[in-house]
């Protein structure tokens, strides 16, 4: 069990990708802190706190919205005084935007912005906060494969995951003498349900098929744990080596 006792937050833990992380922390023995605007999964069925607990594991709901920094304080402090500690951040939460440029406005550009990067520098913030005295720490910071590369239609949220990566470097730069791992997964087309239409799309998957290089028994489409897995590499002693890098997870997309 590589991750026993370790305190786990994970932002955007109730769906997809967020939720899949979360359950495998469960599985290496993490206790998991599911911090998320909503307790049930986008896409249905069960939450994730139910699912780990009935596995045998250890977790709780925090409802937080994490552009809120009162809220993401609470957060960390609840987090503390109930388990001592946080060992391993994850900031997963983020919303998308499908729209041309003239079609956005600023406060939609801003509200991208908010979801997706002021939620992972306030994360961070908090985060640092706690595991600075500790003199150890790990955040997996979740940025996507448009971090590294344009997409039209989606101006503001490329523009948020490119500054995840660069966020990522600067903190691991910051935090390193005091021990602190700060990392970033960069997801390609991973089934959820924030990609559903997409994925429903015949003319979209095609696009992608030709896009991504990777056939694993035909599957050039991740499903959520083959990004869980990548995150909890980065949380784990494993990786203890590594620090300011954005590992992609995305089958070969960007590699050409
Ligand atoms: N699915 C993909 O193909 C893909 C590709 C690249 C990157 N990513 C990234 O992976 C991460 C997870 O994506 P997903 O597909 O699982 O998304 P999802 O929409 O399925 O889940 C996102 C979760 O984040 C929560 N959330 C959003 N804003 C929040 C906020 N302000 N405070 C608290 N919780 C909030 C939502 O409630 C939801 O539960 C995101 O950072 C996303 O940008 C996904």
């Amino acid at each position: 069990m590589k991750m026993k006792d370790r305190v786990v937050i994970v932002t955007g833990g109730s769906s997809g990708i967020g939720k899949a992380a979360s359950i495998s922390f469960a599985k290496e023995g993490a206790v998991v802190i599911v911090a998320d605007k909503i307790a049930n999964p986008r896409e249905g069925g069960k939450d994730t706190v139910s699912e780990i607990l009935d596995m045998g594991g250890i977790s709780i709901f925090r409802k937080t919205d994490m552009t809120a920094e009162k809220e993401v304080s609470e957060l960390f402090d609840f987090v503390v005084s109930k388990y001592g500690k946080v060992d391993v951040v994850v900031n997963n939460a983020a919303i998308s935007l499908n729209k041309s440029v003239l079609d956005t406005s600023a406060d939609e550009f801003m509200q991208v912005i908010d979801n997706n990067l002021k939620s992972a520098f306030l994360g961070c913030k908090y985060a640092i906060k706690h595991m600075l005295g500790r003199k150890q720490g790990r955040i997996v910071n979740i940025g996507s494969n448009f971090s590294f590369v344009g997409r039209a239609n989606l101006s503001a949220y490329v523009a948020s995951k490119a500054g995840i990566t660069g966020l990522t470097r600067a903190l691991a730069v910051e935090t390193a003498a005091h021990g602190i791992n700060v990392n970033a997964v960069c997801p390609g087309g991973t089934r959820t349900e924030a990609t559903r239409s997409l994925l429903e799309d015949p003319a979209s998957l095609a696009e992608l098929g030709r896009n991504i290089p990777l056939r694993k028994g035909g599957k050039f489409i991740m499903e959520p744990q083959d990004v869980a897995r990548a995150i909890v590499f980065l949380a784990s002693d494993d990786a203890e080596m590594i620090t300011g890098s954005s590992l992609l997870v995305d089958a070969g997309w960007d590699a050409w």
